[in-house]
């Protein structure tokens, strides 16, 4: 009769209990150590053998009435049951980085350039005035260096090298890779961070570039144009062309700019090129003082060199439409997941 008492109370209780945290605190009243049913259960070993039978069977009968009632709540208050598991459910997939599209870019241009037989290299982002401006014919206070927005590091200078700056473009690489191979044939591939006081939908202050320099004997124009045709079809699609225009820089003669047919359009004349082709940089025949400067003898040896910005090229891969580069660096996942 008292055990009938205590079962109708209880689950008259788990039907009032309005949360799981509820159900969990009446679980231990209940059915815990200092639970009136547990207390019963330890009288049971001081009764004789009929008594203890029947008792047992009522304590057993009203654990399992309150169990299943509390299981029973649980479910209807949409708490977690312990007694159902679907083991045919699928799993939660963990979301999946993916590299980032300007180092998807930079491995791309590496294996396009790899396959002309190019050396990827790495040269310091933080050099000397030496490798940046004068080894490059562009001695101090040559009005050439303005084209360069130049960051300088506020540190001594280098008695022979001059000032450290951040490098403004992978051409430093030129005169390091001549020092480093010595003899020609050079075939390098120069991918590196650059910096410029610059900040528009065009150019962030930091930005990357590569620089190909080719240097044996019999270099000529055509070297060059037949990389540049190589690197457009490769890397734009197969009906885009190059174009060269004559130009100025100090460290080649001559100098160009280069064009590719642009791909919004394919060559027709849009709206964003005006005139069918699109900038991407520049390039020329390696200068002999640059030869000179990198201890190669420019009666033996010549040259053809370039050097373009990967987000540029990024961003007239066609469709991709990158209107603001700063995206690029805006950390921002829903733009990044669309690579
Ligand atoms: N360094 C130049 C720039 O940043 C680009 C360039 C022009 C690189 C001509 C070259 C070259 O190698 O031959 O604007």
């Amino acid at each position: 009769m008292q055990l009938l008492n205590l079962k109708n109370q209880a689950l008259a209780l788990i039907d009032q209990a309005g949360s799981p945290e509820e159900l969990k605190q009446l679980q231990i009243d209940l059915l815990g150590r200092k639970s009136e049913l547990n207390q019963t259960l330890k009288t049971l070993a001081k009764l004789p053998p009929e008594e203890k039978i029947n008792l047992g069977r009522q304590v057993n009968e009203t654990k399992n009435a309150i169990e299943s009632a509390l299981n029973e709540r649980r479910q209807q208050l949409g708490g977690r049951t312990d007694q159902w598991l679907d083991v045919t459910a699928p799993g939660k997939q963990p979301p999946l980085g993916h590299l980032h599209p300007i180092s998807q870019a930079i491995e791309e241009i590496q294996r396009l350039f790899e396959h002309l037989g190019f050396t990827r290299v790495r040269y310091p982002e933080v050099d000397w005035d030496w490798y940046v401006f004068e080894a490059l014919n562009m001695p101090a206070d040559h009005p050439a260096r303005d084209e360069w927005e130049t960051i300088f590091i506020d540190a001594p200078k280098h008695p022979k090298l001059g000032q450290m700056v951040l490098t403004t473009h992978t051409s430093n690489g030129q005169v390091r890779e001549m020092e480093r191979v010595k003899t020609p044939p050079i075939r390098m591939l120069n991918i590196g961070k650059c910096y410029r006081r610059q900040q528009d939908p065009t150019h962030t202050v930091m930005f990357h570039q590569f620089e190909g320099l080719v240097i044996d004997k019999g270099i000529s124009i055509p070297h060059l144009k037949g990389t540049l045709d190589y690197f457009g079809r490769e890397f734009f699609g197969p009906k885009i062309k190059s174009r060269i225009r004559p130009f100025h820089f100090q460290f080649t003669e001559p100098s160009f700019e280069v064009d590719f047919t642009c791909t919004a359009c394919s060559g027709r004349g849009c709206r964003f090129c005006k005139s069918g082709w699109v900038e991407v940089g520049g390039a020329g025949m390696v200068h002999p003082n640059v030869l000179k400067a990198g201890k190669i003898d420019p009666r033996v040896f010549s040259g053809f060199a370039f050097g373009w910005g990967v987000e540029r090229v990024l961003r007239l891969k066609p469709g991709l439409n990158i209107d603001d580069i700063r995206m690029l660096y805006s950390s921002q996942p829903e733009f990044l997941n669309q690579f």
